[in-house]
């Protein structure tokens, strides 16, 4: 079983890339208690310390930010104009309800008189927040805020459909293991910013810390929706190790650990090799001298809209996994 309360507010906090404070706040909260200290950084990385005996560290990090769309213009009819912060897709972004840190409401639409909304771009997208001019608007959002969609938490049987899974359900699954694990390394939580807009946060905390492993914890994408483009990731068959993706290989040394882990403790895991898209292991990796760095993956669908769909299932296998690495005595070495 797992916390879903702890996973609710984890996913219901405001917190586009660079405005990951709240999301920050909401985690503290669930891992002081467990942790021998908790400070952020000044980027605004979260990180959770416990201690251990080995002389060894071992850092776990997902990052908290979500996709967003800041305003770059308010027109004199009092529409927002936008662009994307992070991935956002611009069809997906059309007739949508958002909300601003400030608890402003808005919806989306698009300028309808080239082609229809299949074709939306950024700039053709606008927020209607209700106000009639431009003074009116702006007494309620200001050029560079940031709204983000918002979304219910579905629960799908096993399965839950929500936004900002990526990275939120990630983040969850870090505080549930830190909670759980017993480790003779020291292990740090690293709850990382602006993973988003390229992996900047990650690398900071990383460089500062100075693990002997990271491992990260992010969504990927499956290959078991209609026509979809092929991939062997599957919901509900494990938490993955991740082989590759654009932004880093992970060391064998580091997979088989990985997977030996997995294996040693019965739990469902799949190998997972992304097409695009980069994760904070590659940002880690490239830091210092170089840091050996893997990834455990929750498969998720339609990542990046507001309905990202996970099983459970691979979530308490990613927990799971955590805690039995961290466990493990010998760490991958050279
Ligand atoms: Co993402
Ligand atoms: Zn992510």
């Amino acid at each position: 079983m797992f916390d879903k309360d702890m996973l609710k507010s984890i996913l219901a906090a405001y917190g586009p890339s660079g405005r990951e404070q709240t999301v920050s706040d909401v985690i503290r909260g669930y891992v002081e208690p467990f942790a021998d200290e908790v400070y952020n950084d000044a980027l605004g990385n979260l990180i959770a310390v416990k201690k251990g005996t080995s002389g060894k560290k071992i850092m776990l990090s997902a990052h908290m930010d979500q996709i967003g769309l800041i305003v770059v213009d308010i027109d004199e009819n009092g529409f927002l104009r936008v662009s994307n912060v992070g991935g956002v897709n611009p069809v997906i972004s059309v007739a949508r309800e958002v909300r601003f840190e400030n608890g402003t409401r808005g919806v989306t639409y698009f300028e309808t008189e080239k082609h229809g909304a299949k074709d939306a771009t950024m700039p053709e997208l606008f927020v209607d927040i209700g106000a009639t001019t431009r003074a009116e608007a702006e007494e309620k959002v200001q050029i560079g805020d940031v709204a983000v969609y918002v979304t219910n938490f579905v629960e799908l049987g096993n399965r839950i459909s929500c936004g900002a899974l990526d990275d939120r359900i990630a983040c969850a699954a870090v505080v549930e293991a830190f909670r759980q694990m017993k480790s003779e390394h020291s292990v740090y939580a690293v709850f990382t910013v602006q993973e988003e807009v390229g992996l900047r946060g990650a690398g900071a905390a990383a460089y500062a810390i100075e693990p002997d492993l990271n491992i990260s914890l992010d969504v990927t994408l499956t290959g078991d929706t209609p026509k979809c483009s092929r991939m062997s990731v599957k919901l509900g068959a494990g938490a993955t190790v991740k082989v590759m993706d654009s932004s880093v290989i992970v060391p064998p040394i580091v997979r088989d650990f990985l997977e030996k882990a997995a294996d040693e403790n019965n739990i469902r895991w799949q190998p997972e090799v992304l097409r695009a898209g980069g994760t904070d292991t590659g940002a880690v990796q490239r830091t210092r001298g170089g840091i050996l760095s893997g990834c455990i993956s929750i498969p998720t669908r339609y990542v990046h809209s507001p309905v990202e769909t996970a099983d459970m299932a691979d979530y308490e296998a990613a927990v799971q996994l955590v805690c039995a690495a961290v466990a493990k005595k010998e760490l991958p070495h050279r």
